[in-house]
């Protein structure tokens, strides 16, 4: 199980996935056995972009494994302000720390930097593209709460074009056999078509629908999210998409008494206050299972782990990615990646399509 660097779930093999998840359960049941797991290792938490959870869960799972953590949470506050680089922070920050949690908001900064790191980085969310250890996260949450991750029927409700962590978890559940999708969404933020091609090639069904009044009441698992104000364009569309989905104790009324209600977090205005004291509620439980599934993670990865570079690609097109939010935007060194589908040039950092 050596990944040294994760950019996207998909790395892991479902078997390997499990283990992970077995790891979190028993350093869930027995902390005290594993508080001395990473004495002497230090992670650094590289946060371009704002965040409670991921940040927080990943500095007191290390601290909880007896490691340390540096970093930074606001890139003013670092060189970054100076013009710095990416490529330079990476590679400086990877001669201090045994590994890296980066979070940025541009997509495929993750797979950007894992060229650089010497050390094992993680990907702690890239722009609108993926969140893999919130998947994480959702899957060591929903094997708790629901005892399993098959036969689910899950409704994804909200930002569903820019919602990374939506991404990443279709993408993952996919993975699990039976398996079925209901995106409730408005049309402008339906998801991204390839993420519709994963769930087809997976031979995964799914229905899209505009009422989450009308979905309710067919799903197991309800996964609500923000709309998420930082990637709109201006003001304007964005007030267009806001408020249109909220979860309330009415609808509630509507759905299966086994449902469990997960949300990433933060909460805007999406779910009523009111739906937090019901049962099907567990999304504040979500938060505490992040830690211990981030705690397997560390410990998964720092397992063996030696400094090294991998081998960086050379450019591969001519054409550069049109994605306005993809990292080569701005970090003009990067080689030029991209593989050819049927019709379209896909952007290996974004996985933006343009064409060919
Ligand atoms: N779920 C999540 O990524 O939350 P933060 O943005 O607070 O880290």
């Amino acid at each position: 199980m050596a990944i040294n660097k994760l950019i996207d779930l998909d790395q892991y093999s479902i078997p390997e996935l499990m283990e992970i998840l077995q790891i979190a359960r028993i350093i869930k049941r027995k902390p005290e056995y594993y508080q001395d797991s990473c004495h002497g290792r230090v992670m650094a938490t590289l946060f371009y972009e704002p965040s409670t959870r991921t940040q927080m869960s990943f500095q007191t799972a290390m601290l909880r494994l007896g490691g340390k953590i540096i970093g930074f949470d606001n890139p003013n506050n670092s060189s970054v302000s100076k013009g710095e680089s990416l490529k330079d922070t990476i590679r400086v920050v990877s001669n201090y720390a045994d590994i890296i949690a980066l979070r940025h908001p541009l997509e495929g900064s993750a797979r950007a930097a894992s060229m650089f790191a010497s050390c094992p980085l993680i990907n702690a969310g890239d722009g609108g593209h993926l969140h893999p250890t919130q998947t994480l996260t959702d899957l060591f949450t929903l094997s708790e709460t629901k005892g399993t991750l098959e036969h689910l029927t899950v409704g994804l409700c909200g930002d569903l074009l820019n919602g990374r962590t939506v991404h990443s978890l279709i993408k993952t559940l996919c993975r699990f056999r039976g398996n079925r999708f209901v995106l409730i969404s408005t049309e402008e933020l339906t998801v991204p078509r390839y993420i519709k091609e994963i769930m087809d090639q997976a031979g995964c069904a799914y229905t899209q629908c505009g009422s989450l009044t009308e979905a309710i009441g067919d799903i197991d698992v309800l996964y609500m999210t923000r709309i998420q104000r930082e990637r709109f364009a201006n003001q304007e569309e964005y007030e267009r998409q806001k408020g249109v989905f909220i979860l309330d104790a009415e609808k509630l009324k509507r759905a299966k008494y086994g449902l469990k209600i997960l949300h990433p977090l933060p909460r805007v205005d999406e779910i009523a206050v009111e739906v937090d004291d019901d049962p099907r509620a567990v999304y504040f439980d979500q938060t505490e299972y992040g830690m211990y599934a981030r705690m397997a993670l560390i410990l998964t990865m720092l397992d063996g782990s030696e400094k090294r570079f991998d081998a960086r690609p050379e450019s591969n097109t001519t054409r550069p990615c049109t994605n306005p939010r993809c990292i080569t935007q701005t970090e003009a060194y990067l080689p030029r990646l991209a593989h050819k589908d049927r019709r379209y040039s896909v952007c290996e950092y974004c996985e933006h399509e343009y064409e060919k």
